[in-house]
């Protein structure tokens, strides 16, 4: 933990003035929490069969040192061992967690935060192919993600789970932990009771208000009679599921009401979204498609309606916003959850006037690929994964202690900027060669995309620390050998990017454009022009080119052979582009190749071998489909034998925005 930053009290005292309720204490149940920043629930996926991993404690302990006032940890921990510990999540029943545990609990607490887990049966959600086994649910009905019937709960297995919840909290209780958050957000099996259109039960768990808030209330009630006076009790609630046929705002409003009636819930924490289907699943960690601070005003609501604290999630994503939340929209809590994912020092940050590292809100590194079976990682801040990429509190200091080396980074996008930024702190003389006149790159292009406004805050966040830590940037200057072996370098990173692929449709008589290029500047079309993006890549690439073309007047279709366009936009917000893109009336087409033989132009179906004819496009606009720019990079490992010439990102191969950050920052480091 040598990358910790401890303000003086001077300098805490410009946060605390600018944010004076955002960094005021609060008590709940007795125990000071040293200001409003809540770090909420998330799984990691970095554990195994549900054991708690060295790097997993460490993550959490990082947040407290980081200024948090409140972590919160382990999404959807499980209580019982017959529910499955998905999303590689963390079995709370086990003991072989004991000492993970209490380390997490006293590392927190040795930086002045409090901790409370997540604790959860999820009931139908999720699936059992990993696990073998069967999933217990309120009724038979199946979710609409995974779609696995489960097995029925009985009354009598009820009251083992509630039996079960209680040991858990016990559990913690005695390992020092402040408190815990039961769930019902997600829907997870408390909120599968509330449901009537799930809880079909006829027994004294289903039909009225009164019977489906009776598990969550029995739940509550054995936590606290496991635990003591002193311990806090949360509970995670959506305050709007995003079905289309769902339960309304007011009947979860009413759920809350009756569930924290007996006065066991010490702490409401609010949100929105179910994981119940694809659509309301977006919602649930909202990328850049949600509003930010999308949810106070329903967190408030639930407040005002209970009378209970509250912590409000949904996209704050700066101190003002969350200011404001505290201030102006009743709530008591702002999770900054994936603020401090993008940099954990945040709080600390803010109260010094330090620069957070800005969330991007992209989704792709940290939700996106928890949802797609990896552990979680971020775009843009690699040392959540790898805390050796973390920063040094001590700018300056190279790693053996010794004089700083000339470092040339060729290329100002991320990979190079980041590149830079790393071997600059390390205490090295960088120079940064770039050809455009601004830095950025790609992701410049990529920030186009409406909605992403924040990619250029993370781009000026860069270009700030460069700026700072000296980097000697020379924008519109297109490196040669020449150029560079003439600033005598100990050590060259190539970060040249990529360059669009030739492909068959480039030797065609038809008009061929890269959809970078029609990001940028969408040509405008001769009459009522038709355009086909062919899509190869399944990302956000054809889907922003599309728009761009409809705005100019296009009739626009994308084709992909992939099963359906966007297939690789991950599972946060692949509804969303895919949405979008149907009422701008875009027509989409998967599993289909754009074909030109004898007969003229067609569609070929990639399941049936059929074809269709179609009218010849205007323009043809290739997506995705890059190559590395590394013509340099031969050049350069002849012209300067003795010196290492690390090539990263899309000069090394064309991958995501995650590749790039963490290439550029390992090859500074
Ligand atoms: C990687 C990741 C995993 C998450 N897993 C859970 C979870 O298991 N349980 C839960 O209640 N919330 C989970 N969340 C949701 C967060 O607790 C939070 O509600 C969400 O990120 C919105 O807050 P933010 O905008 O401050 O990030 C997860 C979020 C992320 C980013
Ligand atoms: S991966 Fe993206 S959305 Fe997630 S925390 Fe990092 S920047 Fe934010």
């Amino acid at each position: 933990m040598s990358d910790i930053v401890s303000p003086s009290s001077t300098e805490a005292a410009v946060g605390q003035s600018r944010w004076p309720l955002l960094f005021s204490p609060a008590e709940v149940r007795g125990r000071r929490i040293p200001n409003r920043i809540v770090s909420t629930p998330h799984a990691t996926g970095w554990g195994a069969g549900g054991v708690v991993s060295r790097a997993e404690v460490d993550y959490h302990v990082r947040k407290a040192a980081g200024g948090v006032g409140l972590v919160m940890t382990f999404g959807s921990a499980s209580v019982d061992p017959d529910s499955a510990a998905s999303y590689g999540s963390v079995s709370l029943w086990d003991p072989q967690n004991d000492a993970a545990l209490r380390a997490l609990a006293d590392g927190v607490h040795a930086h002045g935060a409090v901790c409370m887990s997540q604790m959860t049966h999820m009931g139908r959600r999720g699936s059992s192919l990993l696990s073998g086994v069967p999933l217990r649910g309120v009724s038979d009905l199946p979710e609409g993600v995974h779609r696995e019937v489960p097995v029925v709960l009985s009354a009598e297995e009820l009251a083992t789970l509630v039996e079960r919840f209680a040991e858990s909290a016990s559990r913690l209780h005695r390992l020092g932990w402040d408190g815990v958050e039961v769930t019902s957000f997600g829907g997870h099996l408390i909120e599968q009771f509330f449901d009537p259109a799930i809880n079909t039960r006829d027994d004294e768990y289903g039909g009225s208000l009164e019977n489906r808030v009776r598990f969550a209330r029995e739940v509550l009630a054995a936590v606290r009679a496991a635990t003591s006076e002193d311990f806090i009790i949360g509970f995670r609630v959506t305050a709007d599921q995003q079905l289309r046929d769902g339960m309304t705002q007011q009947d979860l409003r009413d759920v809350v009401a009756a569930l924290t009636a007996d006065g066991v819930v010490d702490l409401l924490s609010v949100s929105a979204g179910t994981g119940a289907t694809e659509r309301s699943t977006s919602f649930f960690v909202p990328g850049d498609e949600v509003p930010e601070n999308a949810y106070t005003e329903l967190a408030a609501g639930m407040r005002k309606v209970t009378g209970i604290p509250v912590i409000t999630a949904g996209r704050i994503l700066d101190a003002e916003t969350a200011e404001h939340a505290l201030r102006d929209q009743g709530v008591d809590f702002v999770a900054m959850t994936r603020a401090l994912i993008a940099d954990p020092d945040l709080p600390r940050k803010l109260l010094t006037g330090g620069r957070p590292r800005p969330c991007i809100s992209l989704n792709e590194g940290c939700i996106g690929r928890l949802y797609s079976g990896m552990p979680m990682e971020c775009s843009i801040n690699p040392a959540i994964r790898n805390p050796e990429l973390g920063d040094s509190a001590e700018v300056g200091t190279t790693a053996d202690g010794g004089v700083g080396e000339h470092v040339v980074v060729v290329g100002g996008g991320v990979a190079g900027a980041e590149a830079a930024r790393r071997a600059a702190r390390r205490g090295h003389r960088v120079t940064l060669l770039e050809e455009q006149p601004r830095l950025g790159g790609r992701a410049r292009t990529a920030g186009l995309r409406r909605g992403r406004q924040r990619w250029g805050l993370y781009l000026d966040w860069l270009e700030a620390e460069l700026r700072d830590l000296g980097v000697d940037i020379r924008l519109g200057v297109p490196a040669t050998a020449d150029i560079v072996t003439a600033l005598a370098p100990d050590s060259v990173v190539l970060a040249t990017g990529s360059r669009p692929r030739r492909t068959s449709w480039h030797d065609n008589d038809v008009a061929v454009a890269d959809a970078d290029e029609v990001i940028v500047a969408p040509p405008v079309p001769h009459g009522a022009g038709a355009v086909t993006i062919v899509d190869p890549e399944g990302g956000f690439t054809a889907p922003t080119a599309a728009e761009a073309l409809v705005g100019a007047g296009w009739t626009v279709r994308i084709i992909s052979d992939l099963p359906y366009v966007a297939a690789k936009v991950d599972p946060t917000q692949v509804w969303f582009v895919r949405r979008r893109l149907k009422k701008a009336g875009v027509e989409l087409q998967g599993e289909v190749e754009l074909i030109r033989d004898p007969e003229g132009w067609g569609l070929l179906d990639l399941e049936s071998d059929d074809r269709r004819a179609i009218a010849a496009p205007d323009l043809i606009v290739v997506a995705g489909a890059r190559t590395a720019r590394d013509d340099l990079y031969r050049t350069l490992v002849e012209a300067l034998p003795r010196t290492p010439v690390h090539r990263v990102g899309d000069a090394l191969a064309p991958r995501t925005l995650r590749d790039a950050v963490a290439e550029g920052a390992a090859a500074g480091s």
